[in-house]
């Protein structure tokens, strides 16, 4: 099966040899061809130029692109997107003055969310989490990672990789899992967050990884949840799995967790809504990529992520959405990338970097997805008819998608 899109009126993150990130000034430039062609063949990019050289092959489908633009897909680094029922009730204490931690601290936030996916059955818990997938890939985003974290129980962590394993057998979009049983210390182990430690350690780990549930660890390093300490215990623990860390730290405290996520070659560390100089001097150097996740900060009223101080110290960002029923109850990268650039004053052309390619290394996809690159995967968002590519974050309350194309079938 082949496609030929014709006519683009500009094809956005072409690169002939895509680097695995682009990180400080770097991130500055988007190379794009002007009038352009695109060919799909199967699930991969096969060729792309100027219409100047539009091939004259026999395509199963051409696809006229006049106005045009076409990117690839959206790369969702950092999501929980399988959970159960949803937390207006808290959304609505909030207006009225609670805070996010006020709310957790009475039992609810994650805690709520764990006993509410610990009743819901595995069909329901994907049933749910399927509509959202659906969404997601509707509104851009070709390649997803999704974490657990929402059982706390060893059943209950098992339950939703599975589902999120199903999910990625079903659909053509790429999904990475995560375990996240570090994500809060639940009811039943109050006052005993050592026990529950154990039970990561000792039990959820070794079943997670011997049933190939997940390719990445998180913990959630905060004050009121687990400590810096606990964090080395924990990524040393999952070290001896090969489970690669993939962080949530300083997303209200900074207590030197992001150092800690640099020693264990985390892949990423996410959040960083307080940030201090030493966390950058951590990040320097490593191969660590800081994630921000502006829709969080846009929810919950809370600082955004620093993301122009880490780009200025030469740094790479990436971008991702956070989806999840307490912070960030959207999973709409069109509106990360408009977030950033407005919120956070990324350029267009950083923010498109940080959400493709520097999304696709944060999941270890960069050798297959956050470019349009030969050999890469067939994913790609063809826009309404806009004026440039600026317009995409300019206009953040439009929807500007006309197709969507992921592993080469289009939604
Ligand atoms: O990334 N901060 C920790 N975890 C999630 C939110 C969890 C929740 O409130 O349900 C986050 O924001
Ligand atoms: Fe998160």
């Amino acid at each position: 099966m082949k496609v030929l899109l014709t006519h683009i009126k500009e094809l956005l993150q072409v690169r002939d040899a895509a680097p695995n990130l682009v990180s400080g000034k770097d991130m500055a430039t988007l190379p794009t061809i002007k009038n352009a062609w695109l060919l799909l063949e199967g699930d991969r990019i096969a060729d792309y130029g100027s219409m100047d050289t539009v091939p004259q092959h026999d395509v199963s489908e051409t696809i006229d692109c006049s106005g045009k633009m076409v990117l690839p897909t959206w790369c969702d680094s950092h999501t929980h997107l399988v959970y159960a029922g949803n937390r207006e009730q808290e959304f609505v204490d909030r207006i009225k003055g609670l805070s996010y931690q006020e709310i957790a601290q009475k039992g609810g936030g994650i805690v709520n969310s764990a006993k509410k996916l610990q009743n819901t059955p595995e069909e329901e818990l994907y049933r749910q989490s399927a509509a959202r997938l659906e969404e997601v890939m509707r509104l851009g985003t070709g390649a997803i990672e999704i974490k657990s974290g929402y059982g706390l129980t060893t059943e209950a962590e098992l339950k939703m990789l599975r589902v999120a394993k199903k999910l990625a057998e079903n659909y053509p979009i790429s999904v990475r899992t995560t375990f996240l049983g570090a994500h809060a210390i639940p009811s039943e182990y109050k006052g005993n967050k050592n026990g529950y430690m154990d039970l990561l350690c000792n039990e959820m780990l070794p079943k997670v990884a011997s049933e190939n549930l997940a390719e990445y660890v998180d913990v959630f390093c905060e004050e009121g949840y687990f400590s810096v300490e606990d964090t080395h215990r924990l990524l040393s623990e999952a070290a001896s799995y090969h489970l690669i860390p993939k962080i949530h730290v300083n997303q209200f405290t900074a207590l030197g967790g992001i150092a800690a996520g640099v020693q264990h070659n985390a892949l990423s560390v996410d959040h960083l809504e307080v940030l201090t100089d030493a966390d950058i001097a951590a990040l320097q150097g490593s191969k660590t990529m800081p994630v921000a996740l502006p829709s969080c900060s846009y929810f919950l009223s809370i600082p955004y992520t620093p993301g122009r101080k880490l780009i200025d110290a030469g740094l790479p960002l990436a971008l991702a959405t956070d989806y999840n029923p307490g912070s960030t109850p959207s999973g709409n990268m069109n509106f990360v990338v408009a977030t950033a650039c407005i919120k956070m004053k990324l350029t267009p052309e950083e923010a498109i970097n940080a959400a493709t390619l520097n999304g696709a290394y944060a999941m270890g996809l960069s050798s297959s997805h956050g470019s349009i690159t030969k050999g890469k995967k067939a994913n790609v968002i063809i826009t309404k008819e806009i004026p440039s590519y600026g317009y995409l974050p300019y206009a953040f309350g439009s929807n500007l998608i006309d197709a969507v194309i992921i592993n080469g079938e289009q939604l």
